[in-house]
């Protein structure tokens, strides 16, 4: 029998599990570790950190606590070790959330990310399904990470690209997650991670039985991504996030082939797309513009229509 503390499970690929401690208070738990996807070990740390943490900030909570995950090889020296530590740590400190400990291990290959237990009030979590028809959906930030990795080991990505990218990774969530918890009627909230836009858009639509517009030309991109894209830069992962929404996408003849190849891409530490009504995704919008963030209105909610997602 399902445990009726359990408010968020597994059953609707959430981006974190929210159990029930008392009435006013509630856990979120989450856990994201990956191998390195920068070469220097303090970006790493604060990269892998933000990606954790995120999860938290999806669901519409404050972390609170968190452990470190760390794989190492026999080669990796303390040095490094330490500064992929030392990153994670201040992006926790930014955060406001303690480091308790952790677990390492030997590994051939390294790893590192947080398991993360944050808080929210019971009818305040923000799940990836429950958008409504007539909802827009903002996003916090651009995408493009998957293609400028890519590029960027055929030394093709410029470096200011690259570091705009890194810098953008490993941004916290916490800034557009406040501000999103300040509205009054987000009906749905996510990340945008491993799935692209595409993929954890049309998670949000089949799971609130809606629709989900998306405006090609209103996505916010890296600087570079397109360009790349358009030479065919495009990760694996992309392929595998169309191929997994294909059956229930439709993509009108006007849109070019280079911004669905952009929206599949798959993202690290993306940013927050949330659903909500136009006027209060206004106020949203102009709130992360004054503190310099991202947040575009990149689509919108219709009723269920043949196709869970639709790109014009
Ligand atoms: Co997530
Ligand atoms: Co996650």
């Amino acid at each position: 029998m399902a445990n009726p503390n359990l408010l968020v499970g597994y059953d609707t690929s959430d981006d974190a599990c929210v159990y029930r401690i008392t009435d006013s208070i509630a856990a979120i738990h989450t856990v994201d570790f990956f191998t390195p996807i920068v070469d220097d070990p303090y970006l790493f740390g604060q990269i892998a950190a933000a990606n954790a943490l995120s999860d938290v900030y999806a669901m519409g909570g404050q972390p609170a606590v968190a452990m470190n995950l760390l794989c190492v090889p026999n080669c990796l020296s303390m040095e490094t070790i330490r500064k992929i530590l030392q990153g994670g740590h201040d992006k926790a400190v930014e955060a406001g959330c303690a480091i308790a400990g952790g677990h390492t291990i030997q590994d051939p290959e390294p790893k590192y990310g947080m398991c993360v237990t944050g808080y929210v009030h019971p009818d305040k979590i923000l799940r990836n399904v429950g958008a409504r028809p007539g909802d827009v959906l903002v996003l916090t930030k651009p995408v493009g990470t998957g293609i400028l990795t890519t590029g960027a080991k055929a030394d093709m990505t410029a470096k200011e690209d690259y570091d705009a990218m890194t810098a953008s990774m490993a941004a916290l969530n916490r800034t557009a997650g406040l501000l999103i918890q300040e509205c009054s009627h987000v009906h749905a909230c996510t990340d945008v991670t491993g799935f692209g836009l595409l993929g954890h858009a049309y998670e949000m639509a089949s799971g609130s039985d809606v629709t989900i517009c998306l405006h090609s030309a209103d996505i916010p991109l890296l600087h570079g991504a397109r360009e790349l894209a358009e030479m065919g830069i495009i990760p694996a992962g992309a392929y595998r996030n169309m191929d997994y929404v294909k059956p229930h996408l439709k993509v009108e003849p006007s849109v070019l082939q280079v911004f669905v190849d952009l929206m599949a891409d798959p993202q690290t530490s993306g940013g927050l797309l949330a659903a909500l009504p136009f006027d209060e995704a206004q106020t949203l919008i102009r709130n992360l513009h004054q503190v310099s963030q991202t947040g575009e209105i990149i689509g919108e909610v219709v009723a269920k229509q043949d196709h869970s997602v639709i790109i014009n």
